[in-house]
């Protein structure tokens, strides 16, 4: 249970300072240029997941093609995950075209100044109705992520770890303890910003800190030690085999289908776990089989692709194969599509399978 966190302890008023702080130092961002509430949800969303210099290019994209909520809800799911390719967590994207479309459907398409309406929402929980509400309509409601859990912990000294159980609720507590009656948006972006600037996880710069003055872990020297450093996931070894089939100058290309445990509706070439010993070729015309019906010739090996799923170390061996004839079987795959290397470009991959489609869209084997 993650209810009766421990009291926050009071605090000399840091808003004030924060704020002024923020004025003289925010990094002007594209998504800090006005309060439309669709432009805050979308940037919020990506955020979530990764770093403010990687967000930029992709916010400007997504809001280029997708300008308001409408445009977003009347968009082509394969358009929004191409827009999304590289930044990973496609649930979310799906989330955020389906809460679009709800918007249009019961709200006539405005973004309701509501936080019971956003939590109704598909991936809309604390975080982004905090986000969205504060920083669009100045509602008095908290947000906790990764650089404001830092400054927080370290403000107010916790010594726990803000990330599970009682110190969730904990941090949550906190971030609405701090929180001013006016500019709770500004402020909930000034903490995140003093987290990314300067109050970072290692070595933080407390001589330009404005709070740290009122800061405990400041005070008590614990800033290496506040927060306890994340728990690392046990790490898992796979080996898998892809085949890239070809049939003249093209290459058969499948949709994964809607209910996939990830990447749902993505495309890529058919892939699998290798069996202990299985020797290569002969994985690649198991897997072909297995997951496209066809009788495949395997060729050589064409590619080798590392990468990383949660807890998974995933090493992609890739093989050529052709298949002259057939015809593919569904099931596995929802439907597959005999394209030019040119044309992979166009389709919505996963990161380790755009590595591959760049690979070969530039002549490899
Ligand atoms: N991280 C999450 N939301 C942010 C925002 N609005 N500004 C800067 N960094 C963020």
């Amino acid at each position: 249970m993650t209810r009766d966190p421990s009291p926050v302890p009071p605090l000399p008023p840091v808003a004030p300072r924060l704020l002024d702080w923020f004025d003289a130092h925010r990094r002007d961002l594209p998504w800090r240029a006005d309060r439309d509430p669709y432009r805050i949800w979308v940037s919020e969303v990506m955020l979530q997941q990764t770093t403010v210099a990687a967000v930029v290019p992709y916010f400007h994209r997504f809001v280029a093609a997708f300008p308001t909520v409408a445009a977003l809800a009347a968009a082509d799911e394969q358009r929004v995950l191409k827009l999304w390719e590289g930044l990973g967590y496609y649930r979310r994207a799906r989330h955020l075209h389906a809460a679009a479309k709800r918007l249009v459907a019961g709200h006539g398409g405005a973004l309701p100044d509501d936080p019971a309406a956003w939590l109704a929402l598909p991936g809309v929980g604390r975080y982004i109705q905090g986000a969205v509400l504060s920083q669009a309509f100045d509602r008095r409601l908290p947000i906790v992520e990764a650089n404001s859990l830092r400054v927080l912990a370290r403000l107010f000294g916790y010594r726990g770890d803000p990330r599970e159980g009682a110190g969730k609720a904990w941090v949550w507590a906190a971030a609405e303890a701090v929180l001013p009656a006016e500019r709770a948006g500004d402020f909930n972006q000034a903490l995140m910003e003093l987290g990314a600037l300067v109050c970072t996880p290692a070595k933080p710069a407390c001589d330009r800190c404005p709070l740290a003055a009122a800061c405990v872990a400041n005070r008590d020297a614990l800033q290496e030690q506040i927060p306890p450093p994340k728990k690392q996931p046990v790490v898992t070894e796979v080996s898998e085999v892809g085949v890239v089939v070809r049939r003249g100058g093209k290459v058969l290309l499948c949709r994964r289908p809607a209910d996939a445990g990830r990447w749902q509706n993505m495309w890529e070439v058919p892939h699998a776990e290798r069996l202990a010993g299985e020797p290569l070729a002969e994985s690649a015309v198991r897997v072909a089989r297995a997951l496209t019906g066809l009788a495949v010739t395997p060729g050589a090996e064409v590619a080798t692709i590392r990468h990383s799923v949660t807890r998974f170390r995933i090493t992609l061996a890739v093989v050529g194969a052709t298949a002259p004839r057939g015809a593919f079987a569904p099931g596995a795959y929802a439907e597959a599509k005999w394209v030019t290397p040119d044309e992979l470009a166009d389709y919505p991959v996963s990161a380790p399978q755009r590595k591959l489609m760049t690979h070969l869209a530039s002549g490899g084997a």
